[in-house]
């Protein structure tokens, strides 16, 4: 894949767009008229070329300034990035993990070199090249998972597993949707799950955690999860909500096309073969009502999503003040036609 890396922003004039190409690959989440929270988890297998599903890690056109972007958070809040002591097995995992995928998967960007424990790393794009000692977390200028996840998208959690239960343990979170790694970290699947409104009652986190707890090594699984936000902007958390939250005063019907993205997130869960943790990657994409609609499918869906959507998850999901305005925006696309299941 000859990927060319777009120069653009998140933040401030948020030059960030998506290639025609981009906007084609968009992981659009809805399999059906309305939207309803449920387990939806599938294998994680490698998908059809060139989608968001091809290999474990996608890695797209806004690579260099997504990174960026993270380094831009950790330099302003350094809490954003967390390990418990003893999660330092399961930060190599994860390093291999990733290094190992990316160098498979993107040999003209990645290359890692193994000799026994004396590893080498190339990062072409980010011009990153270091020679390390794996277990040996002093041979690099970072902790292993933060030193890997400034150069993988998306945000992280490590999750231990004791007591028929996970504990966010460790994490990187520059990009989320409204949720704290600082509040979160050493909480279970059930504590920092418990802001989520009606799927609790549902059963659907009783599902979820028996199953997780019986992922197996070289299985992982995936789901997508979405929210909206405005502008695109990837940092919009809680920490920096007085910066991003009055974002979503400013919605008007002139403006509905460019300001309101759709933000979906492709979650994937790995087994972590020394430590026994799971590894769960959020990758966050993120699409504005303009470039969406050039899907008339696409358009028709999302407008009937949002007329159905149950109040609660609107207000969850903090889009409430302008919900009315964008499905008013979307209505003209939605011509009554069906749109196929799943398309
Ligand atoms: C939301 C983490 C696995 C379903 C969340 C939130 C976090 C989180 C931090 C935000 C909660 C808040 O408002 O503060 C994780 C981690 C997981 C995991 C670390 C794995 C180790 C799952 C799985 C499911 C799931 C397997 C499947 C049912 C949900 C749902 C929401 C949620 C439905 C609400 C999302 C929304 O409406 O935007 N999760 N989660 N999670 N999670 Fe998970």
């Amino acid at each position: 894949m000859n990927t060319i890396f777009k120069d653009e922003t998140f933040r401030d004039d948020f030059t960030f767009s998506n290639s025609p190409a981009a906007i084609k690959r968009f992981p659009f989440p809805y399999w059906e008229d309305k939207y309803r929270y449920s387990v939806n988890i599938e294998p994680h297998v490698a998908g059809p070329k060139g989608s968001v599903y091809e290999f474990p890690f996608d890695i797209d056109e806004h690579y260099v300034s997504d990174m960026r972007d993270r380094a831009l958070v950790l330099k302003e809040d350094p809490t954003r990035v967390q390990a418990l002591p003893h999660m330092m097995l399961a930060q190599w995992d994860t390093l291999e993990l990733i290094m190992t995928s990316l160098a498979r998967d993107y040999p003209e960007h990645f290359t890692l070199e193994r000799n026994g424990d004396d590893w080498h790393w190339i990062n072409r794009p980010l011009r990153i090249e270091n020679k390390f000692r794996f277990g040996d977390a002093s041979t690099l200028p970072y902790e292993p998972m933060e030193y890997i996840t400034r150069q993988c998208q998306g945000d992280f959690t490590i999750s231990d597993q004791r007591e028929n239960n996970l504990w966010m343990d460790a994490g990187i979170a520059t990009s989320q949707a409204d949720w704290s790694l600082d509040f979160d970290v050493g909480m279970n699947f059930m504590e920092w799950h418990a802001p989520v409104p009606l799927a609790h009652e549902a059963g659907v986190f009783d599902r979820a955690l028996k199953f997780l707890l019986a992922l197996q090594y070289g299985k992982p699984v995936r789901r997508l999860n979405w929210t909206m936000t405005i502008n695109p902007r990837l940092d919009t958390s809680p920490e920096n909500y007085h910066k991003w939250g009055v974002d979503r005063a400013t919605v008007t019907p002139e403006n509905v096309g460019d300001k309101v993205h759709l933000r979906v997130e492709l979650q994937a869960l790995w087994r972590l073969p020394r430590s026994n943790a799971i590894l769960f990657s959020i990758r966050a994409y993120l699409i504005k009502m303009n470039e969406l609609v050039t899907d008339l499918n696409r358009a028709r869906r999302m407008h009937r999503v949002l007329q159905t959507l149950p109040p609660e998850l609107a207000e969850y999901k903090g889009i409430i003040r302008y919900l009315d305005v964008t499905r008013e925006w979307l209505a003209k696309y939605d011509d009554g036609k069906p749109t196929p299941l799943g398309f």
